[in-house]
């Protein structure tokens, strides 16, 4: 798909549900006594993968795209699966979905695509083998696919190298079913879904700094979930907004929970005019309307504990950036290289081919802005943040911008470039 400097972007805009969040509804609906309705569900292939794994262990989900009924089978209801459950392209779902399998009366295996077979699972491995799950990477790699056999797990006390939400989720859930109470004590806190959500649904979970303890409940409870949109999605009009000369854009319903803001702290830290309206709370999650108006950016240092809060948005603001007055530093971010691509090696690799100046660091990057960017064949590795980031780029840099394997967006945000293309028409 091909991209040009054009009109600025203007008008408001709904973007579709948090992921995180809709993983997390289906899920912990699946296992919940009752029927679960959910609204602002995002209707991307991630999520997607998620309810087709539980409807192969024998749960009722039906899918009227603006409202999802999930009718549990409760915390023991889950049937052994005939098939390999497949993950798709997503971390989340093969993660989270491990800790609900350690505790099953039965086995299953699961797998996801390319990108998934390369994806780091020792980090849940551990933890819950120390439980007392048995797992086993297929090909002894450390990755998927996995052989889960369900077992009676026991509580651990568990300290995590890395400030990681799948992992910390993935040893809550299995937490469920163990014998005593679990705790998860990360180095920086992580976004904090699963322990609102289980909390919504019954759970008793304690939170304090950077751990959480559930204790083992008899049951969970259906209850309603309203979705907020996903501030990663919104990241991208973020950045077209403040970028994109005379753009001024009405983000709507947006997730603004402090585990995840943190691009808004980095984007008003580079001199972004990001206004929020009409915060609100929906389903335990704080929400907001966001106006963001075209600024002049210069650059920042990004590292240490907000990195998780923007863990998924570090492409979108090493594009900015790149437009951006000055140097921007981006440490403490390793964890990039185990996402859906290597997205320092990438972003590295697609800036320097549009003109930017970035030198690629053992945990980050190094941005010097403020050189003029022009077009470039864009490789997305099929990594669907890279290409949005890329389509934003285009919009900006001089001549023509063709990012390849576009398509990809429909992980996260199947209408996006539709979107994009709707605020420069007004
Ligand atoms: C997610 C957590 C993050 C994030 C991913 C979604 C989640 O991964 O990058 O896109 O839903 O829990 P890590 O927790 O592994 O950093």
């Amino acid at each position: 798909m091909k991209f040009s400097p054009g009109s600025p972007l203007r008008g408001e805009i709904t973007i579709p549900g948090d992921k995180s969040i809709s993983h997390r509804s289906v899920m912990f609906g699946s296992i919940a006594k009752g029927t679960t309705e959910i609204t602002g569900f995002l209707q991307g292939a991630d999520c997607l993968s998620t309810i087709a794994c539980f409807q192969k262990m024998g749960v009722d989900i039906e899918n009227n795209q603006d409202r999802i009924l999930v009718h549990g089978n409760g915390l023991h209801g889950l049937k052994a699966p005939q098939e390999t459950l497949d993950c798709g392209n997503s971390g989340t779902t093969t993660r989270l979905l491990s800790g609900i399998l350690a505790g099953q009366q039965f086995s299953a295996v699961l797998t996801g695509d390319a990108s998934i077979q390369k994806r780091p699972m020792k980090r849940i491995i551990d933890p819950l083998s120390q439980m007392g799950a048995s797992i086993q990477s297929i090909a002894d790699n450390g990755c998927a696919p996995l052989n889960i056999c369900g077992r009676q797990l026991h509580g651990i006390y568990y300290t995590s190298p890395v400030a990681s939400a799948q992992v910390k989720s993935a040893i809550l859930l299995a937490g469920l079913y163990a014998d005593s109470e679990t705790r998860v004590t990360e180095p920086c806190l992580s976004r904090n879904h699963s322990e609102l959500m289980l909390r919504h649904f019954g759970a008793d979970i304690l939170t304090e700094e950077n751990s959480a303890t559930i204790y083992p409940p008899n049951e969970l409870y259906a209850c309603p979930i309203h979705v907020p949109g996903d501030i990663s999605s919104a990241a991208f009009f973020l950045a077209a907004g403040l970028l994109i000369p005379h753009s001024e854009i009405l983000i709507r319903h947006v997730g603004i929970n402090p585990t995840r803001d943190g691009i808004l702290t980095i984007c008003r830290a580079m001199g972004g005019d990001i206004r929020l309206q009409n915060i609100q709370n929906t389903s335990g999650e704080a929400v907001a309307d966001i106006l963001v108006r075209h600024s002049s950016l210069h650059g920042t240092e990004i590292g240490g504990s907000i990195i998780p809060t923007l863990i998924d948005e570090l492409p979108v603001l090493a594009m900015m950036a790149c437009f951006a007055k000055g140097e921007t530093i981006i440490r403490d971010a390793a964890e990039l290289k185990v996402k859906e691509s290597n997205r320092i090696a990438v972003m590295v690799q697609n800036l320097t081919a549009m003109g930017a100046d970035v030198t690629e660091t053992t945990d980050g990057m190094i941005i010097r802005g403020g050189k003029t960017l022009h077009g470039a064949v864009i490789d997305s590795h099929l990594d669907h943040r890279i290409a949005m980031t890329f389509a934003v780029a285009g919009l900006i840099a001089e001549r023509e911008t063709e990012v390849l394997g576009a398509e990809c967006v429909t992980i996260s945000y199947p209408n996006f470039y539709e979107d994009l293309r709707k605020l420069a028409e007004n």
